[in-house]
């Protein structure tokens, strides 16, 4: 039988905010250049500004050395990392929910974001839901997107590429006195290749649920080593179109709402835009302190979202998914464009399906 979680109306999430806990970083991992997986943080990055502005962010498109997404990887190497920990510690985690940022992201945006769907799959093991994205959902949903005319003047891959490039021109493999002056002056060339992940581990809360997501990390501010419990000067790099008017503005607002809802999650506090002109140059970069996003939003009045609002949306759906998936099996959790229903039934009677890995079920089973 079908459930749904309706988000409508909004304003029933309006008011203080539910408690939230800061999340704390237990554990991480890399991908390397060839995004193979390392239970270490040898892909972490330090952030130093480039030398250079004026720089063509499609320089350099032709080599770029790109992911390829199409197979599933399902929660593999978060439970990967999970398990190391846990081995390390001889106790499972306490969380409740176990998941990719990007997961969250969806179910925090949701009452704001209703232009696209999505869809997930997920689990119960030992007290603990496992949420992955169904991958077929999202293959078939950039498919139907790629299908579409595009008009722009510019080919949509290489504006994807202009995230990267902005990464590989803003960041350093090393601390900065560690790292070549011929690096620093010579990013521009650097192949750029978006295989090369950090991902961080992380323990927080929104309301009563205890949530363990993974999700990348761009770069590091400090260049001092980092201290074990404290919070983590992380650095979220975004670029952005130049801001040139007021429609612009409304529109760069309503995207802060993601940057600070993915920032928000892992505890980064800071995101370096970088924005750039309409043809791709890089023109100017501003750093925004991620808890001052909702209310320099707020002041302004037009860009239509609560940071608020989607926390407590947020805690609420994840109370009530607790409630449903209370048993074996796998679940689908869907939203449909523009619906403003979450809906959530069994897929599968028993099982986990692809979302746990032997390995992970015979760890847990031990402990
Ligand atoms: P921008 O965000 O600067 O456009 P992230 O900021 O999450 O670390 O992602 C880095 C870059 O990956 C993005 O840079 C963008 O180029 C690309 N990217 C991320 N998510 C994407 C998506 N859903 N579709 C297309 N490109 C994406
Ligand atoms: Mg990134
Ligand atoms: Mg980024």
């Amino acid at each position: 039988m079908t459930k749904g979680f309706n988000l409508n109306p909004v304003r029933r999430f309006a008011g203080p905010c539910e408690p939230i806990k800061r999340p704390k970083e237990f554990t991480c991992f890399s991908y390397d250049d060839q995004h193979k997986l390392h239970l270490d943080d040898r892909s972490l990055k330090w952030y130093y500004p480039p030398i250079v502005l004026g720089t063509d962010l499609s320089n350099g498109f032709e080599t770029f050395d790109k992911h390829d997404d199409s197979q599933d990887e399902h929660l593999d190497s978060l439970l990967e990392a999970i398990m190391n920990h846990e081995k390390e510690t001889g106790q499972p985690i306490d969380a409740h929910v176990v998941t990719w940022r990007g997961m969250m992201t969806k179910f925090m945006a949701a009452p704001f974001e209703d232009r696209d769907g999505f869809e997930m799959n997920a689990t119960l093991y030992r007290d603990c839901i496992f949420i992955e994205e169904n991958h077929a959902y999202k293959v078939a949903s950039r498919k139907e997107q790629d299908a579409q005319p595009w008009k722009g003047p510019i080919p949509q891959e290489v504006m994807q590429y202009w995230g990267y490039k902005f990464e590989t021109l803003a960041t350093l493999p090393a601390p900065w006195g560690e790292t070549s002056r011929d690096y620093i002056e010579n990013r521009d060339n650097e192949v750029v290749n978006n295989k090369e992940q950090y991902c961080s581990v992380v323990r927080t809360g929104i309301g009563k649920t205890i949530l363990c997501l993974g999700g990348e990390v761009d770069a590091l501010w400090d260049i001092k080593p980092r201290e074990k419990g404290k919070p983590i000067n992380w650095v979220e790099l975004k670029t952005s179109a130049e801001i040139r008017s007021d429609r612009d503005m409304d529109n760069f607002e309503r995207k802060l709402m993601k940057f600070w809802i993915q920032s928000f999650l892992l505890g980064v506090p800071k995101i370096i835009v970088g924005f750039r002109s309409r043809d791709g140059r890089l023109l100017k970069l501003e750093e925004l302190e991620t808890v001052n996003i909702p209310d320099t939003v707020k002041r302004r009045g037009r860009a239509g979202w609560d940071g608020n609002v989607c926390i407590n949306a947020a805690s609420a759906f994840l109370e009530w998914l607790r409630g449903v998936i209370n048993d074996e099996g796998v679940w689908r959790i869907r939203r449909k464009p523009h619906s403003p229903i979450i809906e959530v039934w069994k897929v599968e009677e028993t099982g986990h399906g692809k979302i746990l890995t032997d390995d992970f079920i015979n760890w847990r089973i031990k402990l």
